[in-house]
């Protein structure tokens, strides 16, 4: 009786820290920043690899309040519609950064399209495709996870209290 009694409230703890770490977990994944090219950070695709960009980020899962940060020298980042994108046509762009260090917030779902703005930079496959998921309720804000997670711990002690005591 003793030893079962113990290996229940082993297995509470053991939901109790897993309910923790659940809502820990999801209140720091709710914004994820992510280095464009990882340490190459955004240049121009070398000549046998030009598709680097997408391969990129079709291995990511983007939500909307991520971002992403472009880290490049003498370059730039646009932010452009399909048409100019497919086109590489730096003419219009709705995001215009030269800074060397841009910060990119993905504050919508749908399809986000990137080119560099230098001359034949885009030509040659400095361009990308992000898309961000439409938004997953499960990770929506800290706001939404704090009370679950303190009714998920009340709810856990009071079981635990209900065979301890
Ligand atoms: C591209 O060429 C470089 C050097 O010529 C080589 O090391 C690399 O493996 C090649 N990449 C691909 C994807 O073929
Ligand atoms: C580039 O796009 C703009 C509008 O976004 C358009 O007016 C212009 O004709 C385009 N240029 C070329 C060369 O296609
Ligand atoms: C996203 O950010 C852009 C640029 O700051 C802004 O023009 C646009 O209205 C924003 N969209 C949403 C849905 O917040």
């Amino acid at each position: 009786m003793a030893s079962s009694s113990f290996s229940l409230y082993s297995t509470t703890l053991l939901v109790l820290l897993l309910a923790l770490f659940s809502s820990l977990q999801c209140s720091i994944v709710a914004s994820t920043e992510f280095e464009v090219g990882d340490l190459k950070g955004w240049v121009v695709p070398p000549s046998n690899d030009t598709d680097i960009y997408n391969i990129w980020a079709s291995n990511k899962r983007f939500q909307i309040g991520d971002s992403i940060h472009f880290k490049y020298k003498k370059d730039s980042v646009m932010e452009v519609g399909k048409e100019n994108y497919d086109d590489c046509n730096a003419t219009q762009p709705t995001f215009f950064s030269n800074n060397g260090n841009t910060e990119f917030k993905l504050n919508h779902s749908g399809t986000f399209y990137f080119i560099s703005g230098a001359t034949g930079h885009c030509e040659k496959g400095q361009k990308m495709i992000v898309r961000v998921m439409i938004q997953d309720v499960h990770s929506k804000s800290s706001g939404y996870h704090v009370p679950v997670g303190v009714f998920q711990i009340v709810f856990v002690l009071a079981f635990v209290a209900s065979y301890v005591i």
